[in-house]
Protein backbone atom coordinates (compact mmCIF):
# COMPACT_ATOMS: atom_id res chain seq x y z
CA UNK A 1 0.00 0.00 0.00
CA UNK A 2 1.19 3.54 -1.03
CA UNK A 3 1.82 6.06 2.24
CA UNK A 4 -1.11 8.05 0.48
CA UNK A 5 -3.31 5.22 0.92
CA UNK A 6 -2.31 4.39 4.14
CA UNK A 7 -3.41 8.03 4.98
CA UNK A 8 -6.79 8.18 3.48
CA UNK A 9 -7.28 4.73 5.13
CA UNK A 10 -6.80 6.07 8.36
CA UNK A 11 -8.77 8.89 7.95
CA UNK A 12 -11.87 7.35 6.72
CA UNK A 13 -14.80 6.71 8.87
CA UNK A 14 -17.01 4.72 6.45
CA UNK A 15 -20.51 6.63 7.83
CA UNK A 16 -19.02 10.26 8.78
CA UNK A 17 -21.81 12.10 7.73
CA UNK A 18 -24.40 10.67 9.52
CA UNK A 19 -22.06 10.31 12.86
CA UNK A 20 -21.56 14.24 12.72
CA UNK A 21 -25.53 14.90 12.04
CA UNK A 22 -26.49 12.08 14.97
CA UNK A 23 -24.27 13.63 17.26
CA UNK A 24 -25.50 17.36 16.33
CA UNK A 25 -29.08 16.21 17.56
CA UNK A 26 -27.86 14.65 20.04
CA UNK A 27 -26.38 18.23 21.43
CA UNK A 28 -29.70 19.42 20.78
CA UNK A 29 -29.04 21.09 17.23
CA UNK A 30 -31.28 21.06 14.66
CA UNK A 31 -29.50 19.71 11.66
CA UNK A 32 -31.65 21.77 8.93
CA UNK A 33 -30.24 25.31 10.94
CA UNK A 34 -26.45 25.16 11.63
CA UNK A 35 -24.08 27.97 11.42
CA UNK A 36 -20.71 27.50 11.08
CA UNK A 37 -20.20 27.99 14.99
CA UNK A 38 -21.96 24.63 15.76
CA UNK A 39 -19.67 22.32 13.71
CA UNK A 40 -16.38 23.72 15.19
CA UNK A 41 -16.14 21.03 18.16
CA UNK A 42 -16.42 18.41 15.13
CA UNK A 43 -14.75 20.36 12.19
CA UNK A 44 -11.25 21.27 13.19
CA UNK A 45 -9.33 18.80 13.35
CA UNK A 46 -6.29 19.81 14.80
CA UNK A 47 -4.61 20.77 18.71
CA UNK A 48 -6.72 24.05 20.34
CA UNK A 49 -10.06 23.73 17.71
CA UNK A 50 -11.46 26.90 16.07
CA UNK A 51 -9.32 29.26 18.65
CA UNK A 52 -6.30 28.13 16.96
CA UNK A 53 -7.11 28.28 13.43
CA UNK A 54 -8.73 31.91 14.26
CA UNK A 55 -4.96 32.79 15.93
CA UNK A 56 -3.07 31.30 12.75
CA UNK A 57 -5.37 32.95 10.12
CA UNK A 58 -4.62 36.12 11.70
CA UNK A 59 -1.89 36.73 10.94
CA UNK A 60 -2.23 35.89 6.83
CA UNK A 61 -3.83 39.24 5.93
CA UNK A 62 -6.62 37.99 4.17
CA UNK A 63 -8.66 40.46 2.26
CA UNK A 64 -12.32 40.37 1.04
CA UNK A 65 -12.60 38.18 -2.10
CA UNK A 66 -9.01 36.95 -2.31
CA UNK A 67 -8.40 33.18 -3.47
CA UNK A 68 -6.79 31.58 -0.52
CA UNK A 69 -5.78 27.80 -0.73
CA UNK A 70 -6.30 25.20 2.62
CA UNK A 71 -3.98 22.30 1.72
CA UNK A 72 -5.22 19.16 3.94
CA UNK A 73 -8.42 21.05 4.58
CA UNK A 74 -10.68 17.42 6.26
CA UNK A 75 -14.07 18.02 6.61
CA UNK A 76 -13.26 22.35 6.33
CA UNK A 77 -13.55 24.18 9.51
CA UNK A 78 -10.78 26.42 8.52
CA UNK A 79 -11.94 27.07 5.42
CA UNK A 80 -15.42 27.55 6.40
CA UNK A 81 -13.93 29.92 9.11
CA UNK A 82 -11.82 31.83 6.90
CA UNK A 83 -14.87 32.26 4.45
CA UNK A 84 -16.89 33.64 7.10
CA UNK A 85 -14.44 35.70 9.10
CA UNK A 86 -12.51 37.34 6.05
CA UNK A 87 -14.98 37.04 2.80
CA UNK A 88 -12.42 34.90 0.73
CA UNK A 89 -12.64 32.41 -1.47
CA UNK A 90 -11.86 29.21 -0.15
CA UNK A 91 -10.13 26.06 -2.37
CA UNK A 92 -9.86 23.02 0.02
CA UNK A 93 -7.99 20.17 -1.04
CA UNK A 94 -7.28 16.68 0.60
CA UNK A 95 -6.08 13.72 0.01
CA UNK A 96 -9.73 11.62 1.89
CA UNK A 97 -12.01 11.97 -0.35
CA UNK A 98 -14.43 11.06 2.19
CA UNK A 99 -13.33 14.07 3.94
CA UNK A 100 -14.33 16.24 0.89
CA UNK A 101 -17.66 15.14 0.64
CA UNK A 102 -18.26 15.49 4.19
CA UNK A 103 -16.56 19.15 3.94
CA UNK A 104 -18.89 20.25 0.83
CA UNK A 105 -21.79 18.85 2.47
CA UNK A 106 -21.19 20.63 5.49
CA UNK A 107 -20.78 23.97 3.67
CA UNK A 108 -23.92 23.83 1.96
CA UNK A 109 -25.53 22.80 5.54
CA UNK A 110 -24.16 26.70 6.94
CA UNK A 111 -25.05 28.29 4.11
CA UNK A 112 -21.17 29.16 2.77
CA UNK A 113 -21.38 26.46 -0.76
CA UNK A 114 -20.51 29.99 -2.63
CA UNK A 115 -17.79 30.97 -0.75
CA UNK A 116 -15.87 27.74 -0.52
CA UNK A 117 -14.83 24.70 -2.71
CA UNK A 118 -13.11 21.18 -2.26
CA UNK A 119 -11.28 18.72 -4.31
CA UNK A 120 -9.48 15.12 -3.90
CA UNK A 121 -6.09 15.47 -4.46
CA UNK A 122 -2.58 15.36 -2.80
CA UNK A 123 -0.71 18.18 -1.27
CA UNK A 124 2.64 17.08 -3.04
CA UNK A 125 0.41 17.33 -6.82
CA UNK A 126 -1.76 20.66 -6.54
CA UNK A 127 -4.33 20.41 -9.37
CA UNK A 128 -3.66 23.97 -9.84
CA UNK A 129 -2.05 26.84 -11.99
CA UNK A 130 0.80 28.30 -10.64
CA UNK A 131 0.25 32.01 -8.97
CA UNK A 132 -3.16 31.60 -9.16
CA UNK A 133 -4.04 32.14 -5.18
CA UNK A 134 -3.23 35.19 -2.68
CA UNK A 135 -2.67 33.10 0.51
CA UNK A 136 -2.51 29.39 1.87
CA UNK A 137 -2.44 27.48 5.02
CA UNK A 138 -2.07 24.10 6.06
CA UNK A 139 -3.33 23.02 9.74
CA UNK A 140 -1.97 19.27 11.49
CA UNK A 141 -1.21 18.00 7.69
CA UNK A 142 2.46 17.77 7.53
CA UNK A 143 3.02 14.68 9.74
CA UNK A 144 1.46 12.37 6.88
CA UNK A 145 4.13 13.76 4.02
CA UNK A 146 7.93 12.42 3.99
CA UNK A 147 8.69 14.56 1.06
CA UNK A 148 8.21 18.64 3.26
CA UNK A 149 11.03 19.65 0.13
CA UNK A 150 8.08 18.93 -2.36
CA UNK A 151 5.32 19.95 -0.32
CA UNK A 152 7.00 23.33 -0.18
CA UNK A 153 7.97 23.67 -3.79
CA UNK A 154 4.23 22.83 -4.77
CA UNK A 155 2.66 25.41 -2.15
CA UNK A 156 5.43 28.07 -3.84
CA UNK A 157 4.08 27.17 -7.25
CA UNK A 158 0.77 28.03 -7.16
CA UNK A 159 0.82 30.99 -5.01
CA UNK A 160 1.21 34.35 -6.11
CA UNK A 161 4.71 36.18 -5.11
CA UNK A 162 4.51 38.09 -2.15
CA UNK A 163 1.55 35.58 -0.54
CA UNK A 164 1.71 34.59 2.79
CA UNK A 165 1.94 30.89 4.13
CA UNK A 166 0.70 29.73 7.24
CA UNK A 167 1.40 26.29 9.11
CA UNK A 168 0.95 24.76 11.99
CA UNK A 169 1.59 21.42 12.14
CA UNK A 170 3.23 19.16 15.16
CA UNK A 171 7.13 19.22 14.94
CA UNK A 172 9.67 17.41 16.54
CA UNK A 173 11.14 18.99 19.39
CA UNK A 174 13.70 16.32 20.85
CA UNK A 175 14.86 12.37 19.95
CA UNK A 176 13.01 9.75 21.21
CA UNK A 177 10.46 7.08 20.01
CA UNK A 178 6.87 8.52 19.59
CA UNK A 179 4.12 6.14 20.95
CA UNK A 180 1.07 4.78 18.38
CA UNK A 181 -1.48 5.10 18.04
CA UNK A 182 -1.62 8.90 17.17
CA UNK A 183 -4.31 11.16 16.04
CA UNK A 184 -2.51 11.13 12.42
CA UNK A 185 -1.27 7.81 12.47
CA UNK A 186 -1.86 4.65 13.99
CA UNK A 187 1.52 3.07 13.34
CA UNK A 188 5.23 4.77 12.63
CA UNK A 189 4.99 3.74 8.82
CA UNK A 190 2.89 7.30 7.53
CA UNK A 191 4.47 9.41 10.37
CA UNK A 192 6.91 11.79 9.35
CA UNK A 193 6.91 14.25 11.92
CA UNK A 194 9.71 16.54 11.48
CA UNK A 195 11.80 20.07 13.00
CA UNK A 196 10.90 23.41 13.01
CA UNK A 197 14.69 23.52 11.73
CA UNK A 198 13.50 21.20 8.63
CA UNK A 199 10.22 22.87 7.24
CA UNK A 200 12.38 25.78 7.12
CA UNK A 201 15.23 25.33 5.64
CA UNK A 202 12.56 23.41 2.51
CA UNK A 203 10.69 26.76 3.02
CA UNK A 204 13.69 28.58 2.13
CA UNK A 205 14.93 26.11 -0.76
CA UNK A 206 10.89 26.25 -2.32
CA UNK A 207 11.23 30.58 -2.55
CA UNK A 208 9.47 31.59 1.10
CA UNK A 209 11.27 33.78 3.97
CA UNK A 210 9.86 32.91 7.02
CA UNK A 211 8.45 35.86 8.60
CA UNK A 212 7.32 34.45 11.96
CA UNK A 213 7.45 31.38 14.21
CA UNK A 214 5.89 30.60 17.25
CA UNK A 215 6.20 27.18 19.43
CA UNK A 216 2.70 26.62 21.19
CA UNK A 217 3.43 23.08 23.19
CA UNK A 218 1.86 25.04 26.47
CA UNK A 219 -1.28 26.02 24.76
CA UNK A 220 -1.42 22.28 23.51
CA UNK A 221 -1.05 21.05 27.00
CA UNK A 222 -3.62 23.07 28.65
CA UNK A 223 -6.16 22.56 25.68
CA UNK A 224 -5.73 18.70 26.41
CA UNK A 225 -6.13 19.39 29.91
CA UNK A 226 -9.21 20.75 29.73
CA UNK A 227 -10.65 18.42 27.35
CA UNK A 228 -9.84 15.46 29.83
CA UNK A 229 -11.09 17.14 32.60
CA UNK A 230 -14.03 17.61 30.24
CA UNK A 231 -14.33 13.92 29.58
CA UNK A 232 -13.66 12.63 33.21
CA UNK A 233 -16.58 14.51 34.23
CA UNK A 234 -18.83 11.90 32.18
CA UNK A 235 -17.39 11.40 29.08
CA UNK A 236 -16.88 13.17 25.60
CA UNK A 237 -19.69 15.48 24.71
CA UNK A 238 -21.75 13.82 21.83
CA UNK A 239 -20.39 15.90 19.33
CA UNK A 240 -16.18 16.05 19.23
CA UNK A 241 -13.04 15.43 17.65
CA UNK A 242 -13.53 11.42 18.90
CA UNK A 243 -15.57 11.20 16.05
CA UNK A 244 -12.96 11.99 13.73
CA UNK A 245 -10.03 9.72 15.85
CA UNK A 246 -12.84 6.99 16.45
CA UNK A 247 -12.56 3.81 19.38
CA UNK A 248 -8.84 4.35 19.77
CA UNK A 249 -9.61 8.35 20.36
CA UNK A 250 -8.34 7.68 24.07
CA UNK A 251 -4.80 6.23 23.65
CA UNK A 252 -4.21 8.47 20.64
CA UNK A 253 -4.60 11.67 23.00
CA UNK A 254 -2.87 10.07 25.77
CA UNK A 255 0.18 9.36 23.46
CA UNK A 256 0.41 13.06 22.07
CA UNK A 257 0.17 14.28 25.34
CA UNK A 258 2.64 12.17 26.70
CA UNK A 259 4.67 13.27 23.99
CA UNK A 260 4.03 16.85 24.31
CA UNK A 261 5.14 16.38 28.12
CA UNK A 262 8.44 13.95 27.42
CA UNK A 263 9.54 17.63 25.43
CA UNK A 264 9.49 14.83 22.01
CA UNK A 265 6.74 17.04 19.61
CA UNK A 266 4.71 20.34 19.65
CA UNK A 267 2.64 22.12 17.30
CA UNK A 268 4.27 24.88 15.65
CA UNK A 269 3.07 27.91 13.75
CA UNK A 270 5.29 29.00 10.80
CA UNK A 271 4.24 32.00 8.95
CA UNK A 272 6.34 32.38 5.63
CA UNK A 273 5.59 34.51 2.38
CA UNK A 274 6.56 33.71 -0.65
CA UNK A 275 9.33 36.02 -2.40
CA UNK A 276 8.41 38.17 -5.18
C1 LIG B 1 -5.21 15.86 11.21
S1 LIG B 1 -6.13 16.12 9.76
C2 LIG B 1 -6.28 17.90 9.71
C3 LIG B 1 -7.41 18.35 8.84
C4 LIG B 1 -7.63 19.86 8.78
N1 LIG B 1 -6.48 20.56 8.31
C5 LIG B 1 -8.03 20.36 10.13
O1 LIG B 1 -7.20 20.97 10.80
O2 LIG B 1 -9.19 20.16 10.54
C6 LIG B 1 -4.91 15.82 8.48
C7 LIG B 1 -5.49 15.91 7.08
O3 LIG B 1 -4.43 15.93 6.13
C8 LIG B 1 -4.84 15.20 5.00
N2 LIG B 1 -3.63 14.81 4.26
C9 LIG B 1 -2.60 14.05 4.71
N3 LIG B 1 -1.68 13.90 3.75
C10 LIG B 1 -2.12 14.60 2.68
C11 LIG B 1 -1.60 14.83 1.37
N4 LIG B 1 -0.46 14.29 0.96
N5 LIG B 1 -2.32 15.60 0.54
C12 LIG B 1 -3.51 16.14 0.92
N6 LIG B 1 -4.05 15.94 2.13
C13 LIG B 1 -3.36 15.18 3.01
C14 LIG B 1 -5.61 14.04 5.59
O4 LIG B 1 -6.44 13.42 4.64
C15 LIG B 1 -6.38 14.73 6.71
O5 LIG B 1 -7.60 15.23 6.26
Amino acid sequence: MTVEASVSGHYSHGALERAILSALEASGKQVDRLIPADLAPVDEFHIGGRPATAELTAQLGFKPGQRVLDIGCGIGGASRHVAEAYGCQVQGIDLTDEYVRVAALLAERVGLADRVSYRQASALQLPFEAASFDGAYMLHVGMNIADKARLMAEVARVLKPGALFGIYDVMREGAGDLTFPLPWASDPAYSFVESADRYRACLADAGFTVERERNRRDFAIEFFRQMLARWAQGGPPPLGLHILMGESAPQKIANVVAGLKAGLIAPVEIVSRKRA
